[in-house]
């Protein structure tokens, strides 16, 4: 048993989600989990109804963006319960991302078991429908009022959740790709390996004028020499050239630590394919593409699991992949992950945790 408090809703959002419709972050479970930090500890957390909370102007976050966040995600499994899969790996992260920003550490034992509180609260809105799921979002941020750049004296950590569809009602349709030469996401010292909010915004524009050209998103170079590929939008990613998975390193602190990047790795290890995590240019990519042994490219997210990129323009060229068709490594990655999220292929991992809801 939880030693979580439950304040019950007595007006359930749960009428106002169209189960047909639900898109991405749109509807909001009925509860949320919060916990407060008061600059020596962070308290045990409460779970109470989802709805405003009041702030004053001189909330520091608002200003200075101290302030973190995950994306994971819990399934019904074809078994019976709900399935979340490698909170751990998020957990870890979020506290990764707090050192970058001065956030304290939250107790990740704690913070799953307040994530499976939560489920268990809001089961109703976790999604019945095979490719639907509850996207979980934890966030902590510094929620101090004051003006002038410093590290806040409180915190804050919430988790809400969100019914979600499918990313692809009609299937893995691989996207277009801008690669972004004007724009930089991450530097090497900077954040990019945190999951906080300015890296989103550091994103936005480039987005914006690619999605105006008929673009999904961008491809992000390194920020120094503008050759070296950090990620794809919100997601990790891939190559296939010649047999063998390409993906950029870690070590440089630009990129995020994708669990779907995680994952894919570990599988495709395991399948006895050739992985490397090494550093890749846009150069070696239209060259391979030249020679007949690009084979496959795609994003790696939580959102997604995988998304096949079809097409990459560079300084006005374009490159087609496998006839903007989905390859055969992306769908098998996608059907594996996915299979074992639902669990209808076994987790021989111990990536999933099975609450008896
Ligand atoms: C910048 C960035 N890169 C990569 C990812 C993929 O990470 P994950 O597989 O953990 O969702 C995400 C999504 O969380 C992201 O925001």
């Amino acid at each position: 048993m939880s030693n979580i408090p439950v304040t019950r809703t007595d007006k359930s959002r749960l009428g106002l989600v169209n189960w047909d419709k639900l898109s991405f972050g749109v509807y909001f479970s009925d509860h949320i989990f919060i916990s407060d930090h008061d600059g020596k500890s962070w308290d045990n957390g409460k779970i109470v109804p989802y709805g405003p909370m009041p702030m004053e102007p001189s909330m520091c976050t608002l200003h200075y963006g101290q302030t973190i966040f995950e994306g994971l995600k819990a399934f019904r499994s074809v078994n019976g319960g709900v399935n979340l899969f490698r909170a751990d790996k998020n957990a870890a992260r979020l506290n990764h991302s707090g050192a970058r920003v001065c956030i304290p550490e939250y107790d990740e034992k704690h913070l799953l078991e307040a994530m499976v509180e939560l489920i268990k609260v809001d089961r109703e809105f976790v999604p019945k429908k095979r490719g639907h799921s509850l996207y979980i979002r934890p966030l902590a941020y510094g929620n101090g009022n004051f003006l002038g750049v410093h590290v806040s004296d409180i915190y804050r950590l919430i988790i809400m959740t969100s019914p979600v569809a499918s990313y692809y009602p009609e299937g893995l349709a691989p996207v277009k790709i801008l690669v972004s030469s004007e724009y930089s996401r991450a530097v090497r010292g900077g954040l990019g390996s945190a999951k906080t909010a300015a890296n989103y915004a550091a994103s936005l524009l480039a987005g914006e004028k690619a999605k105006k050209l008929g673009y999904a998103q961008v491809l992000w170079l390194d920020a120094v020499t503008r050759d070296f590929i950090d990620e794809v939008g919100a997601m990790n990613i891939m190559f296939i050239i010649d047999d063998e998975i390409i993906t950029p390193p870690l070590d440089h602190g630009t990129i995020l630590d994708g669990v779907t990047r995680d994952s894919a790795l570990t599988l495709a290890r395991e399948w006895g394919m050739k992985v490397s995590e090494r550093q890749i240019t846009i150069d070696e990519v239209f060259d391979a593409h030249k020679h007949g042994t690009l084979q496959e490219v795609f994003g790696t997210g939580t959102a997604a699991v995988i998304s096949p990129v079809g097409l990459l323009t560079y300084r006005g060229l374009d490159i087609e992949i496998n006839q903007r068709q989905i390859g055969p490594i992306a769908q098998k990655l996608y059907d594996t992950i996915s299979g074992i999220q639902y669990g209808e292929i076994e987790d021989k991992y111990g990536w999933i945790v099975n609450i008896d809801v």
